[in-house]
């Protein structure tokens, strides 16, 4: 087995990973370790922008504050919303400083959309709704510029390495064949791997975000939490023969409508703040329409908004559905929720620490309860940055003190000798994601729940045996599922809630789908 050594090992390639990278590049050298390239995670494809208390007054925070606490359904942690607000102005600078093109109006002053549930414009933005990439390049490119910096991909995470008293030292991971295992001892790891959301039938993650992180780090002993708090987009393009793909909520917040197949506006009915209602209230209403009336098609319409205004300020958008032969600017696009973001995950402190020492965790994977059971939108990449730029006190002086990297242990050790994922049965992605669909989708029931939990189970009993490679992730996959469905078991329900759940939210259990 190949062995390196680094002191500050970071794994995952998005932007709350590259932002680990920087800011611990000036402590000591930094690997980053990636499934695939940039493109492989979600922080590329975000669209919308950074949400920041913009104005940065104390007025400014306390607004971006509460907006966050509404929209999560009151279970944010108040202390880790002011916490990641307050640190918006310092991580807004610090991109400037890595050169970050954020979009400015003719006078030269950065534009600023309103998206749903801010009470006023605040998210910055950049190349119109290709924020995540840009932003993500800049880290990226600023990275590489480094002498210490070391990337390395395609590698798929196995195993963290433990010393003899349980600290984490480093990590094993597969690369293309199962023969590449690789051992990276380091002080400290930083996990920032992004969430399960391509674990669910429908999705706007990129096909690999299937939950890796999570499993990886519960089999280590992580504390894993508030999986139950998934949160569907509703605003996904929902073409026949077309992979989902996101009409990001910045076009509601500039003016776009959602109309029924009558063409009426219809999300008055369901809050006051019509389209630009919290995230998860417009994609229960949109779950209401199309399933009460099966012939029920949902548009997002721009018809109505200056002609060459929606081309310009969302080429990303304009272009996709170009291709696909449709002119967004005069063709209103079918759209239907799927799966978007995972609000739980590894419990953390607000330094990022988890509960192994050695172990950090940022960003998607991480579960800091900021974001409530309904995140606020444009508040992820906000997270990502602030978390990526304040571990640095603590993995610097905890993992100096106490991970010196020891030589290596493992030299010549099989990977039939290390503690492997067992599974059983066939690898059926397509059931895996149906079944979670099904039970932990928009609308849950707790019979539905208890099925899938019984699938999982099936699965994952039996022969126990090493698995390797796509039986790997697979066995990924159906431990962050299992993670899932337990949660929705357990976790508090509000009327609020992300989700709609069996006759506590007053849905029986007729299944209406
Ligand atoms: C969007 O652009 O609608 C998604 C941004 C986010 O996830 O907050």
């Amino acid at each position: 087995m190949e062995s390196l050594a680094v002191d500050y090992l970071v794994i995952g390639g998005g932007i709350a990973g590259f932002q680990a990278v920087l800011s611990l590049l000036p402590h000591g050298p930094a690997m980053l370790v990636s499934k695939g390239p940039l493109s492989s995670g979600s922080s590329y494809f975000a669209q919308g922008g950074l949400a920041l208390p913009w104005g940065f007054t104390e007025s400014d925070i306390e607004s971006h504050v509460q907006d966050t606490i509404l929209a999560g359904a009151g279970l944010c942690d108040p202390d880790a919303v002011r916490t990641i607000v307050s640190g918006g102005e310092e991580a807004f600078e610090s991109l400037l400083r890595y050169g970050v093109p954020f979009d400015r109006d003719k006078n030269g002053q950065f534009r600023t959309t309103r998206e749903a549930a801010h009470a006023r414009p605040r998210i910055v933005h950049a190349g119109g709704d290709r924020t995540g990439a840009i932003i993500l390049k800049s880290l990226a490119d600023a990275a590489f510029r480094q002498p210490h910096f070391r990337f390395l991909s395609p590698y798929q995470l196995y195993q963290f390495r433990k010393d003899s008293e349980g600290n984490i030292q480093g990590a094993y991971f597969l690369g293309e064949r199962d023969s590449d295992l690789l051992e990276i001892r380091a002080k400290a790891v930083i996990l920032a791997t992004g969430g399960a959301g391509s674990l669910f039938l429908r999705t706007t993650n990129p096909r690999f975000q299937r939950g890796d992180g999570v499993s990886v780090a519960y089999r280590a002993g992580c504390e894993i939490e508030r999986m139950a708090y998934y949160q569907f987009h509703p605003t996904v393009l929902d073409l026949p023969g077309t992979q989902p793909f996101l009409l990001t909520e910045a076009m509601r917040g500039e003016g776009a409508y959602l109309l029924d197949s009558k063409g009426d506006r219809f999300m008055f009915k369901y809050h006051p703040e019509g389209e630009l209602a919290p995230r998860d209230v417009v994609a229960r209403a949109l779950w209401i329409e199309l399933t009460s009336d099966k012939q029920q098609q949902i548009t997002l319409s721009v018809g109505h908004l200056p002609k060459g205004f929606v081309r310009k300020r969302f080429p990303q958008v304009y272009g996709h559905l170009k291709e696909l032969g449709i002119d967004l600017e005069t063709t209103p696009v079918p759209v239907r929720p799927a799966a978007h973001f995972q609000m739980g995950g590894i419990r953390t402190d607000l330094d990022g620490r988890t509960g192994i020492k050695g172990l950090w965790a940022i960003g998607e994977v991480a579960s800091v309860r900021v974001h409530g059971a309904n995140r606020l939108a444009s508040n992820s990449l906000l997270e990502a940055l602030v978390m990526g730029r304040r571990i640095v006190e603590s993995v610097v002086s905890e993992s100096s003190e106490h991970f010196p990297p020891k030589t290596s242990t493992t030299d010549g050790k099989k990977i039939e000798e290390m503690i492997l994922p067992e599974f059983s049965g066939e690898e059926s992605w397509s059931a895996l994601k149906t079944m979670l669909w099904e039970s932990a989708g928009i609308v849950r029931t707790i019979r539905r729940v208890r099925q899938g939990l019984d699938w999982v189970e099936e699965n994952l009993a039996g022969t126990k045996g090493p698995v390797h490679g796509s039986r790997f992730a697979y066995a990924n996959g159906l431990l962050a599922s299992k993670l899932i469905l337990q949660d929705i078991l357990t976790s508090p329900v509000t009327g609020a809630n992300c989700v709609l759940f069996g006759p506590e939210a007053g849905i029986v259990e007729s299944e209406r789908s």
